[in-house]
């Protein structure tokens, strides 16, 4: 039985990502056959650049596809199932500034966790409320798989401010720690394991792993991440991961996971246990913004150049990741019912049995034709159980303060963050990045 083609569009189609989305959407026409493709930005000569290299790939790989970009919202989102979002409102420049600000004063400076992330969601939010709107006018059944950070904030505020929308946040990072630990067992890939997880995005922890056939992988993988982190070995010459400060976070993951042995720790959890030691060994003057911008982004334009210029894109290095493969599989469990397990950012609502059944959490679910179904979790331990509620409440209070146009919400979001040491330091940050936010963020009162 064929399956029915299904009509997708990229918004923040300038994205470092998006060639390799396309990459995974041909890899897969078998599965989720695609009957169009539209790419959305509102920077049209960033997607330009990118657009010219897919509109190659595809003609070459998959001709079928009706392909075009445009910066029109009414032509990207008519006619379209699955609207796959992942845009960086003010792009690189202003995570190097909320990557920067933060370090002068000693503070952890993370695109999403800490103030940084947070002044990263007081841009998100209205444009991502604009995507949405833009589809519920232009197609009201589709769905909205999003990716754009901050994806904790970002899911609160569509909790709140569109509380029907048909959108589902998602983030790659638990993905890519299962494709470690695949690695690590020696299993061919990440969904051989089946978790239990629970926690916020970017903040969470795993309680049981097993293998299909309901095996243990626990007292391996722990045994592991006790002497290694998530990288393959001690060693270096030998790491799993090719960048020196991703290999660092999963090297980190030993230290996390020695303050709660009976879990296995989400790497982000790094910034809110050991800020200290990221602030000591930090670079205030190169942050991430700054690597992403020299390595990723100049890599994949030269490439798109590259392959628009030869008109070919046979021997091409863009490859697909685990950050294109998720959003596919995802899209094609919404459209073909397949009921697989994955884990998404939903409304608790008892999923964590003794957290805020209001805070939107990262669960496991079941994915179908009628949506999303979590799992519930059960109760947590106190130490999970406070942190979480701290977070939550940061989190809240960023969206509140969004809503009100509210300073004060601001500074408590800031002053409560588990990474901010005082509201004299939270106030500090707080007013240079306004200062810097004026085009994104509402004035605040
Ligand atoms: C992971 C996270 C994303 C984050 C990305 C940053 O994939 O899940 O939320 O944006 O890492 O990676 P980068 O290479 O840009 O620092
Ligand atoms: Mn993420």
């Amino acid at each position: 039985m064929s399956l029915q083609a299904q009509s997708v569009v990229i918004a923040g189609g300038g994205s470092t990502y998006t060639a390799g989305i396309v990459m995974m959407l041909i890899k897969n026409q078998e599965k989720f056959p695609l009957r169009r493709l539209t790419f959305y930005d509102t920077n049209q000569a960033r997607q330009d650049l990118v657009a010219k290299a897919c509109e190659v790939i595809i003609k070459e790989r998959a001709p079928h596809i009706a392909f075009s970009a445009t910066t029109d919202p009414k032509q990207a989102f008519s006619d379209v199932d699955f609207v796959m979002a992942h845009i960086r409102v003010g792009g690189m420049k202003m995570r190097e500034q909320d990557e920067k600000i933060p370090l002068k004063y000693g503070v952890v400076g993370q695109e999403t966790c800490g103030p940084g992330g947070m002044a990263y969601g007081m841009r998100s939010i209205p444009a991502v409320i604009q995507l949405i709107d833009y589809m519920e006018q232009y197609s009201p059944e589709a769905w909205m798989l999003n990716y754009s950070n901050p994806a904790a904030i970002v899911a609160e505020a569509t909790r709140r401010l569109r509380p029907d929308a048909k959108i589902i946040n998602i983030c790659d990072m638990p993905v890519a720690i299962k494709k470690s630990m695949a690695d690590i067992l020696g299993l061919e890939s990440e969904n051989e394991i089946v978790d239990r997880y629970y926690g916020l995005n970017h903040f969470g922890w795993w309680t049981e792993m097993t293998d299909r056939k309901g095996n243990d992988l626990m007292p391996k993988l722990k045994e592991h991440v006790k002497n290694y982190g998530y990288a393959a070995v001690e060693e270096e010459g030998n790491p799993l991961l090719g960048e020196a400060s991703w290999l660092d976070t999963f090297q980190k993951a030993k230290d996390v996971y020695a303050v709660d042995p009976e879990t296995l720790p989400n790497t982000y959890l790094k910034y809110y246990l050991y800020p200290d030691y990221v602030v000591a060994h930090a670079d205030q003057t190169r942050t991430r913004a700054n690597e992403v911008m020299e390595n990723r982004e100049k890599h994949i334009f030269e490439e798109c150049q590259r392959v628009f210029e030869k008109q070919t894109a046979v021997d091409t290095s863009i490859e697909a990741g685990e950050h294109a493969e998720f959003i596919v599989q995802l899209a094609g469990a919404l459209a073909y019912n397949t009921y697989e397990r994955m884990l998404l950012i939903v409304e608790n609502k008892g999923a964590i049995l003794n957290v805020d059944s209001e805070a939107m959490v990262e669960v496991p679910c079941i994915v179908s034709k009628r949506g999303y179904e979590p799992l519930c979790m059960g109760a947590i331990p106190e130490f999970q159980k406070g942190m979480i509620e701290q977070q939550v409440s940061v989190e809240k209070l960023v969206v509140q303060a969004y809503m009100e146009q509210s300073y004060q919400k601001l500074w408590q979001a800031l002053t409560l963050s588990k990474t901010v040491p005082s509201a004299a330091v939270a106030k500090q940050i707080l007013d240079e990045m306004i200062e810097v936010n004026q085009e994104w963020w509402p004035r605040l009162h």
